[in-house]
């Protein structure tokens, strides 16, 4: 019988609640079940060649976060863990590879129990009543540090708490564009502002990128061609292709916009993962700048921070009020306590060290078919090898188990896509999964594409 022996290798941290995050990890990936004893302390110990009392530390935190309970004279054993987090992925599903977040695996639990342990301190009435529109005055300064630690000097008064990214943007457009008119994106973009320029009637004009992102020759001569309302982009880690715009071309694309006068939407969702980056609205005069906590943290505590120009502040409000009216107040409150008590950061950091090391294992998969991604980026982006075709790729890795998104889904307007496909790699928990679906994608890809059903 193997020993389940946690990798606490690659965790900041103290050892001890290395050892508590492998467990919480093991049991979100589906490696350890409910009722499974864990090792002794002893023979753990020898194994991972540290202190008996570092053991014992480790499962005391297991313990404390309702990972597993201790029976004298019986041993640790595994408790149900966050809901469903005991059940094992079913081997016979496919393995999503379209979905672009990577679960705060090794946190799973403590945010959980951060939340109940909130709950219960949080003032009654605050929690009960509608909310300012914009977010509480604490969670608006929250939103400014955030924007601080991003680069961008802002107080509580000029930053917005929304629903999340995707909110921000759909309020950001609503207010500052007409249906009918025109913002310039990069050629491949987001696939939410595909879906909301059909919601507000806007047209999408898709500029020319290489691998620095948007080029600005491209971007001014479409300025000069024609008026658009604004251009919203993603200079750190673009999606779907893992771009990194250079500071040097963040400045020019601001000097563009303001000469030409039009508003940049800066999308960075992912910019927590490149926090020394400066975000392209430092350089710009007329900036919405959003990022959320989605992405961050996790899906399921989504909240936004948007940072427009604080002539505007006033017209977003109202577009809140239109839309979502407040955010769930005990989300809002928990993120903003997060922020300020550094359990964010913590997260933050397991991402950067877990979204490297699983970009470096794609890599050393997939490499010759990625020239573009960043090693921070948590997606690949495959350019599809002659004769391939993306719908046939797309096709045969369905068949094979594995889901990946077409170039397809991120082209602006009615441009042709690339023969190329986007990979994330953060959806599934457990990388020994994730390594094999890569593999299968290497494996599709080093044969010529096998013959098809026939369309008659
Ligand atoms: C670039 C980008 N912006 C916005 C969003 C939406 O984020 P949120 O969940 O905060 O609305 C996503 C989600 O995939 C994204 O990739």
């Amino acid at each position: 019988m193997t020993i389940w022996t946690p990798d606490i290798e690659h965790r900041d941290g103290p050892l001890y609640r290395a050892i508590a995050d492998a467990i919480a990890t093991d049991l979100a990936g589906g490696q350890l079940t409910a009722g499974e004893r864990l090792p002794t302390q002893r023979v753990l110990a020898d194994q991972l060649d540290v202190a008996l009392t570092t053991v014992t530390r480790g499962y005391a935190e297991a313990e404390r976060r309702g990972l597993v309970s201790g029976e004298v004279g019986r041993g640790t054993f595994v408790r149900g863990g966050p809901p469903g987090a005991a059940i094992r992925p079913d081997p016979d599903a496919p393995l999503d590879l379209t979905q672009n977040h990577l679960g705060p695996w090794s946190h799973a639990q403590e945010l959980a129990d951060g939340i109940v342990h909130m709950a219960t301190r949080l003032p009654g009435a605050g929690v009960i009543d509608y909310q300012p529109l914009g977010g509480t005055e604490r969670q608006r300064a929250a939103g400014a540090l955030w924007m601080d630690r991003a680069g961008l000097a802002a107080k509580s008064d000029d930053v917005l708490v929304t629903n999340g990214a995707q909110h921000s943007m759909a309020i950001t457009f609503a207010t500052i564009t007409n249906p009918g008119d025109t913002v310039f994106t990069g050629k491949l973009t987001y696939s939410g502002m595909k879906s909301l320029a059909h919601l507000l009637r806007l047209k999408l004009k898709g500029l020319p990128m290489d691998r620095e992102g948007i080029e600005p020759e491209a971007f001014e001569r479409a300025c000069r061609a024609g008026p658009a309302k604004a251009l919203y982009c993603m200079p750190t880690l673009h999606n779907p292709t893992g771009v990194v715009m250079p500071a040097s071309r963040r400045r020019h694309i601001a000097a563009i916009a303001a000469e030409y006068g039009v508003p940049i939407v800066e999308d960075d969702s992912y910019g927590f993962l490149l926090p020394d980056e400066t975000p392209l609205s430092a350089y710009a005069n007329d900036a919405y700048y959003l990022a959320g906590t989605s992405k961050s943290l996790a899906p399921g505590l989504r909240i936004g921070f948007l940072l427009p120009p604080a002539s505007m502040v006033d017209r977003l409000k109202a577009a809140i009020s239109s839309t979502t009216f407040s955010i769930p107040t005990l989300m809002g409150d928990v993120v903003a306590e997060w922020i300020f008590d550094g359990t964010a950061d913590r997260v933050m950091a397991w991402k950067r060290s877990e979204v490297a090391e699983r970009q470096q294992l794609a890599q050393s998969l997939l490499g010759q078919y990625d020239d573009v991604s960043h090693p921070m980026s948590q997606q690949v982006w495959l350019t599809l090898p002659e004769p391939w075709c993306t719908s046939e790729f797309v096709n045969q890795a369905a068949m094979r188990g594995v889901l990946v998104s077409p170039a397809e889904d991120f082209i602006a307007g009615r441009a042709s896509p690339p023969h190329a496909v986007r990979v994330c790699l953060g959806p599934i928990a457990d990388r020994g999964r994730l390594e094999e679906g890569l593999q299968v994608l290497a494996d599709i890809l080093s044969q010529p594409p096998e013959p098809c059903r026939v369309v008659v």
